[in-house]
């Protein structure tokens, strides 16, 4: 868990690792390549991990090089199975479907299953790869996917919610190989789309349209391995913008491409944040008050869903009443309740919620429930009065490299504990006369709880 101090502005420079969410598909996009893929810019973390034990189940190598270079070749081609006990770590790990079908005629991967950002289905992606020719049927939680040829033919992929960004990247990972021509509409614009896309292109792939809703795509035999270098994060660099605006001062962060986070600026532009842009680098400087206002998640170019979290903690210290919406996961809220321990005004009305801004939050225990959720967290921490208590941030630990680190480099002052219900800092703990009961007699009450000291705790800094 983390212990925060909250209060102390950000005042320097910070670069942004590679996007986790382009990583991902473009590792599982290696398992369709002759030859060894070298790999740049992928970040360290638990979801890259997780997706290199599913590949190597999958008969891959998957090596990290001194230079930090990912290092991926197809050793034995003839396994096709993503087992329950690995996809079910991170729902991610189906994006080795396309990859499998489309360069090993077969795939048998588990169905992710639950996930605590809302409902996720994975219809789209399996109408998808039917259109192509593929055979699928769901047996005992696993999709079993076959094609001796995949054929190309027109597909529309928008759903519900809109474009589906895994879905993409799975029907575009098959489509590559299928005999004539495919067109993919409704497809995702994500910019992890388009880097899967650039990506399978440099491997031989015919594919025009990246970045459009109109994917037109020429199918190959094969693809041959390359060095390629993953894109930027942009919700990293956006969670890093946010947390300077929220902590107070003024942040320079690297390492970004401003286009990706347009809508982002937007937004920290409107709330009254000072934004300069100069190649890859944005700066921020924090206002003295934060300006209410209303925004929507939406696919690209809109504000991504994966920065909702952080903006709704943002929006908590605004002067005014905000609305925030999520048209991509409308049951993504999990962050509110934990919110409003730290004194957050947050209502939830369905797929929205109504912030009343606060002047300050202030610091508290509290439990992240999945990657972003947790993100928010920590922001409202790093400006909370107080310290602050974050569980569970393994969640953190998915799709951030080394962000406490990187905030502590800049002014924050964030420690790693084991997660213990011992370790809670002694600003946390109640006074022995606020746990009395009511009663004037207390002989029958439970004993207090034992805390550490300070010492103590301090033992139990995870370096
Ligand atoms: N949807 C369907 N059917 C499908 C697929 C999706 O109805 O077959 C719906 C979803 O339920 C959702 C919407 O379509 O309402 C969009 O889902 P999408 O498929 O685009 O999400 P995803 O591909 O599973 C990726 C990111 C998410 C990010 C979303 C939206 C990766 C590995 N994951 O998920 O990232 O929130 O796109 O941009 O790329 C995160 O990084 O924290 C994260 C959750």
């Amino acid at each position: 868990m983390f212990v925060v101090r909250g209060g102390r502005p950000l005042r320097g420079r910070v670069s942004v690792s590679g996007a986790k969410n382009a990583a991902l598909p473009i590792m599982a996009a290696a398992l369709a390549a002759r030859g060894t893929t070298v790999l740049r810019g992928v970040p360290d973390l638990v979801d890259v991990t997780t997706l290199s034990q599913v590949l190597q189940s999958l008969g891959m190598t998957v090596e990290r090089q001194a230079d930090g270079a990912l290092e991926l070749t197809a050793a034995d081609e003839q396994r096709c199975l993503a087992d329950y006990e690995m996809v079910r770590r991170m729902r991610a790990s189906v994006c080795v479907l396309g990859p499998l079908l489309g360069r090993r005629g077969r795939a048998c991967v588990s169905l992710p299953g639950g996930c605590n950002i809302g409902h996720r289905p994975i219809d789209l992606h399996l109408k998808g790869l039917r259109a192509l020719g593929a055979e699928i049927t769901i047996d005992r939680g696993y999709v079993f996917a076959r094609a001796d040829k995949l054929v190309g033919t027109d597909i529309y992929l928008g759903g519900s919610f809109g474009s589906t960004v895994t879905g993409t990247c799975n029907v575009l990972c098959a489509a590559v190989f299928a005999k004539g021509t495919t067109t993919i509409s409704a497809a995702a614009c994500e910019p992890e789309v388009i880097d899967l896309g650039r990506y399978l292109n440099a491997m031989g792939a015919k594919i025009e349209g990246l970045g459009t809703p109109l994917l037109r795509i020429q199918g190959v035999e094969e693809l041959n391995a390359v060095e390629y270098t993953v894109i930027p994060d942009r919700i990293e660099a956006a969670t890093l913008l946010i947390a300077a605006t929220m902590a107070g001062g003024r942040l320079q962060v690297d390492n970004v491409e401003p286009m990706h986070l347009a809508a982002v600026i937007d937004v920290l532009r409107m709330v009254g944040v000072g934004i300069e842009i100069q190649g890859r680098t944005v700066c921020v400087t924090a206002p003295e008050r934060i300006r209410s206002v209303d925004i929507t998640a939406l696919p690209y170019p809109g504000i991504p869903t994966d920065v909702q979290a952080q903006l709704t903690a943002l929006l908590s210290m605004a002067d005014g009443i905000s609305v925030v919406t999520d048209k991509v996961f409308p049951d993504r809220f999990m962050h509110i309740p934990e919110l409003m321990r730290m004194g957050a005004n947050v209502r939830r009305e369905g797929a929205s919620s109504i912030i009343g801004g606060v002047k300050t939050l202030t610091g508290a225990c509290v439990m992240a429930s999945d990657l972003r959720a947790s993100a928010a967290l920590l922001l409202a921490a790093l400006a909370a009065d107080g310290e602050s208590v974050i569980r569970r941030v393994y969640h953190l630990d998915r799709g951030y490299e080394s962000l406490e680190k990187k905030l502590n480099q800049v002014g924050a002052d964030i420690v790693r504990v084991a997660d213990l219900p011992e370790t809670m800092p002694a600003s946390l703990q109640l006074s022995d006369e606020e746990q009395q009961p009511l009663a004037v007699d207390s002989s029958d009450s439970p004993p207090p709880p034992k805390f550490l000291s300070k010492s103590e705790f301090a033992r139990h800094r995870i370096k």
